[in-house]
């Protein structure tokens, strides 16, 4: 390739750089994100890290971006073979590429249609609503155990037609966070495959087997995305989707959720304005019925908060031959981290963009280009999800503010890469009203 620089390598920062990203790690590779600050801020909007053998080309431009997500996505595997999620999820639509993954979205679409989507906003409320009653009239929540549970039962009574709740969800709990913790970052990623699933994660298998068992007995009107499924695949491909789909549909809502209660928490003028919205909207029947543009201070608080949070902070794949992005080479091979996180918070687009303003996103603003905000990734590959994990958020959060104050404890807050980037440490004050 002719006018094709190599990227720029991190072992080619000057040592104060080196040391600031080292210090980035000193929670293990819970804080790589921050490496990846710096590494930007030394070496441009594409760079190659170099950890021994883990040498992935992390992309941050526009440019490359479109590239990979739209002009060249066939040149990119999803997954490279070794990636936990590979081993945990067989060949479901989020590890599996070209037709296989094609038939799989065309099975699953239906569920997500705006009418599909209307009758899941009910469902949601109710859940919420039956959650906030566990919560203490007056004390400490733990968000992301809390919004898990709210965007765990959401999911599954939505898309499984399932009812999850007491004894049986506390069985799976641990399952769940086993297989959270295993297609996180983790030491698998220096040498290039992980080790076997930990035993653990039957739980959460035996759960999902359970429902699928359940639902094939009790088929409902209108077809759940898990009706869809049985109606096409065989039983264990019906356990690959369901599995993750009941991950990459739960984990993230619970990260924004999370983030969004914590970031509220500490933004007095946000909260205030968020809350006064929430509190002069319905409940019920009335708020499940509320569009974003009914909600727009709320709606711009849950973009804001994927923008300086995105739960899913990079896109992983790997070249399947060699080619070029914005410039720069790409090996055969070569694993690529698409990295929506720096894209977001790149300092050259956007206005103060470590600082969490909703403001960026009333009275018409929005992001600062093409593929400068990809919370939801881009091109023909992006979440499935999106509409729903919109309106979810929307009405968890309306409802936890018409019924509590929030308020934050004077513990550090932090992001903490796991299967999805979350926020740790930090406990909510909450008081109902
Ligand atoms: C705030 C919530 C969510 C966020 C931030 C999010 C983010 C993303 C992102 C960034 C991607 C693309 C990843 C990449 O480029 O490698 C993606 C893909 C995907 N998401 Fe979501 N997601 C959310 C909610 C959901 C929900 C609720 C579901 C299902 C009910 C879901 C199912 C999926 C699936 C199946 C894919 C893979 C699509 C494909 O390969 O065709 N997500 N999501």
């Amino acid at each position: 390739m002719t006018g094709v620089k190599a990227p720029p390598r991190t072992d080619g920062l000057p040592p104060t750089a080196g040391l600031r990203a080292l210090w980035t790690l000193r929670y293990g590779t819970a804080g790589l994100y921050e490496a990846l600050e710096v590494a930007r801020a030394g070496l441009g909007e594409v760079f190659e890290l170099g950890f021994g053998g883990f040498r992935p080309v992390v992309v941050a431009s526009p440019r490359a971006l479109r590239q990979a997500l739209f002009e060249r996505r066939e040149l990119f595997s999803w997954r490279p073979e070794g990636d936990p999620a590979v081993r945990l999820f067989r060949r479901s639509i989020l590890v599996t590429d070209g037709e296989e993954h094609d038939r799989a979205r065309a099975v699953m679409a239906p569920a997500f249609e705006p009418e599909r989507l209307r009758q899941a906003a009910a469902v949601v409320v109710e859940v919420i609503e039956e959650e906030l009653e566990g919560w203490p009239t007056e004390g400490r929540v733990e968000a992301v155990e809390a919004m898990r549970r709210v965007a765990w039962r959401a999911f599954e009574r939505v898309f499984f037609g399932y009812d999850l709740r007491g004894a049986e969800l506390e069985r799976s709990l641990p399952g769940l966070l086993a297989a959270l913790r295993y297609i996180g970052p983790g030491p698998w990623v220096l040498r290039g495959r992980a080790g076997r699933v930990p035993r653990r994660v039957r739980l959460l298998e035996a759960h999902v087997r359970h429902v699928v068992a359940w639902r094939r007995e009790h088929p409902g009107e209108p077809a759940t995305m898990l009706d869809l499924l049985l109606g096409t695949f065989d039983l264990e491909r019906v356990r690959d989707h369901a599995l993750t789909m009941l991950i990459a549909g739960h984990d993230t809502s619970t990260a924004q959720l999370s983030w969004a209660l914590h970031l509220l928490a500490r933004s007095p003028e946000w909260l205030a304005r968020a809350s006064r919205e929430a509190r002069r909207a319905p409940a019920g029947e009335g708020l499940a019925s509320l569009g974003a543009h009914d909600l727009p201070v709320i709606d711009a608080v849950l973009k804001e908060t994927l923008r300086l949070w995105p739960p899913i902070h990079v896109g992983g794949r790997r070249a399947l031959r060699e080619t070029e992005l914005d410039g720069y080479v790409v090996r055969g091979g070569q694993r690529v981290m698409l990295s929506y996180f720096l894209a977001q918070r790149d300092a050259a687009r956007w206005a103060a963009p470590r600082a969490f303003d909703p403001g960026r996103w009333l009275e018409g603003g929005g992001p600062p280009g093409a593929y400068t905000y990809l919370p939801f990734g881009g091109g023909p590959r992006n979440c499935i999800g999106a509409a729903f994990a919109n309106l979810e958020a929307r009405l968890v959060l309306a409802r936890v503010l018409q019924r509590f104050d929030l308020a934050v404890t004077r513990r550090p807050l932090r992001g903490a890469m796991g299967a999805t980037l979350e926020p740790r440490g930090g406990l909510l004050k909450v008081r109902r009203r």
